[in-house]
């Protein structure tokens, strides 16, 4: 039975064991560094209760994702699949997507308490500072910023930082290559603010559909179609108060208000802690929310979804965003890839290759050629290669790669404005930052498949005789 909400997800998390409680701490860096530490050592989610300064039940849970068992469960998948398992999995979910719209109810938690006018007041709800060299406190790290486009009616979510300015100010950072931003920009052209909801605590599903970190949702799809499909049923919303958009029923607290233009209105936002492990932005002038009406359920339960350094299992554990890529190459023709992994995030792809033919790995490249992916590092390996041991990876290109024939360059690709590399002029003046991909071939020759120097490592068979006879875990760590 899929979950409906936050709550209901918490449950779920518990009962395989994957929730961990903790009370009395600080929102100034203490709930950043036990996430992080849990991130680190693979553990469970964090939920925090009693924050320091808050009212007990106002409440942040963090380290959603950075668990393989608890994100299947999120996306509905058996919980024990492997790597390779659950991204195979992943590949058939949404290559057979149909949209399945939200449901629009009359009531639902969400509305139980509201502010309006003079009454609103962010600061009443916790909002970590995650990292040391933070210039700030955010309320939005795991959010659903939706917006809605005033010539088609789109409902677009995607997931944007939101720091706290004041009471009923938010500083949101919006990368300009984003739909979210594309939409605000027709309001602002037509000398209006851009009408928004931000939804802080919902069914993690969305957030894992807004934020992009599953599937690549293409322009008209709405994300709550998305979500609604993976879930088997329709995500159930209620008209916003103040905008009448969609949010979700069960949401924990809701912000509305608008985003007025750039000429209008900028304000200095972060430095924040981001994906990429840096802090690249820096304090610069970004744009506001101004709140004008809140909605929110007793007790609420925010999500805290700080970027933590990629090295830490990025965005999610299992990268299923690449089912998406997968599809595409062999949509593309390509056939043979036996598995796909990143290493730390999105710092650098490998894929193994059943090499068939000669030629195959150069259309391999040719197709990521073709394709837009962010990773500046792609490295293609034989199906030997061990993906899961970086070690492996660095064996195969030093040992199997030709640099200076067998690399590849796709110069000019237009980047992510986090990205350390952009200069800071560039980042400021909110330009294009074009930067170089590289392939590597880390494949044996082709043509000397069958005669290229074999490896010299014992095979299963001779692993399971030692094993047999003189027991599994002989010289593992602990082992004597
Ligand atoms: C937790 C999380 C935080 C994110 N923070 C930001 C952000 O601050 N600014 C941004 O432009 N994108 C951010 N992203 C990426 C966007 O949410 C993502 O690319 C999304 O698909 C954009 O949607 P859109 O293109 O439909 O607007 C974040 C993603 C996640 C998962």
């Amino acid at each position: 039975m899929p979950f409906a909400d936050l709550r209901e997800w918490l449950e779920k998390v518990d009962r395989i064991g994957e929730i961990r409680t903790f009370e009395d701490v600080d929102p100034e860096l203490e709930i950043g560094a036990l996430t992080e530490l849990s991130a680190e050592a693979k553990g469970p989610a964090l939920l925090f209760d009693k924050i320091k300064g808050f009212p007990p039940g106002f409440r942040v849970v963090s380290n959603l994702f950075r668990g393989n068992k608890r994100l299947l469960a999120t996306l509905e998948m058996p919980i024990d699949l492997n790597r390779r398992q659950a991204l195979r999995r992943w590949m058939e979910v949404i290559s057979n997507f149909k949209p399945v719209p939200p449901v629009e109810v009359k009531s639902g938690p969400v509305l139980q308490h509201t502010m309006t006018g003079g009454e609103v007041d962010i600061s009443v709800f916790p909002a970590p500072r995650w990292h040391e060299l933070d210039g700030g406190n955010y309320i939005g790290t795991g959010d659903l910023v939706i917006v809605r486009d005033p010539d088609t009616g789109w409902i677009n979510l995607g997931s944007y930082r939101i720091m706290n300015h004041d009471r009923n100010t938010g500083g949101i950072f919006i990368q300009t290559m984003r739909h979210g931003y594309a939409i605000a920009k027709k309001y602002w052209k037509k000398g209006q603010a851009c009408p928004v909801a931000v939804s802080l605590g919902n069914d993690p599903m969305l957030l894992l559909a807004a934020g992009d970190t599953v599937a690549r949702t293409a322009e008209k799809i709405c994300e709550y179609d998305f979500a609604g499909y993976v879930r088997g049923q329709p995500v159930e919303v209620v008209a916003g108060k103040l905008t009448g958009f969609p949010i979700p029923a069960t949401a924990e607290v809701v912000l509305e208000g608008d985003i007025p233009s750039p000429e209008e209105e900028l304000r200095p936002e972060g430095p924040f802690g981001e994906y990429l492990g840096y802090y690249a932005h820096g304090r610069l002038p970004e744009l506001v929310l101004r709140v004008k009406g809140v909605s929110y359920r007793d007790n609420p339960i925010l999500i805290g979804k700080p970027p933590l350094k990629p090295t830490f299992g990025g965005r999610t554990s299992l990268p299923l965003s690449l089912a998406n890529l997968w599809n595409r190459l062999e949509r593309k023709g390509i056939t043979g890839i036996q598995d796909m992994r990143t290493i730390s995030g999105a710092s650098a792809l490998v894929i193994a290759l059943h090499q068939e033919k000669e030629g195959h790995v150069e259309s391999l490249i040719q197709a990521l050629g073709e394709l837009q992916n962010i990773h500046r590092l792609t490295v293609i390996v034989d199906d030997d290669i061990n993906l899961d041991d970086p070690r492996d990876v660095i064996w195969a290109i030093g040992t199997r790669s030709e640099i200076k024939t067998g690399t590849h360059f796709f110069i000019g690709v237009s980047g992510d404005q986090l990205d350390p590399m952009m200069p800071p002029d560039v980042r400021e003046e909110k330009g294009i930052f074009e930067f170089t991909r590289s392939v590597i071939n880390a494949c044996r020759p082709y043509r000397r498949l069958h005669d290229f120097p074999p490896v010299c490592v014992f095979g299963d068979a001779w692993r399971k005789k030692i094993n047999d006879k003189w027991g599994t875990g002989l010289f593992s760590p602990g082992g004597s």
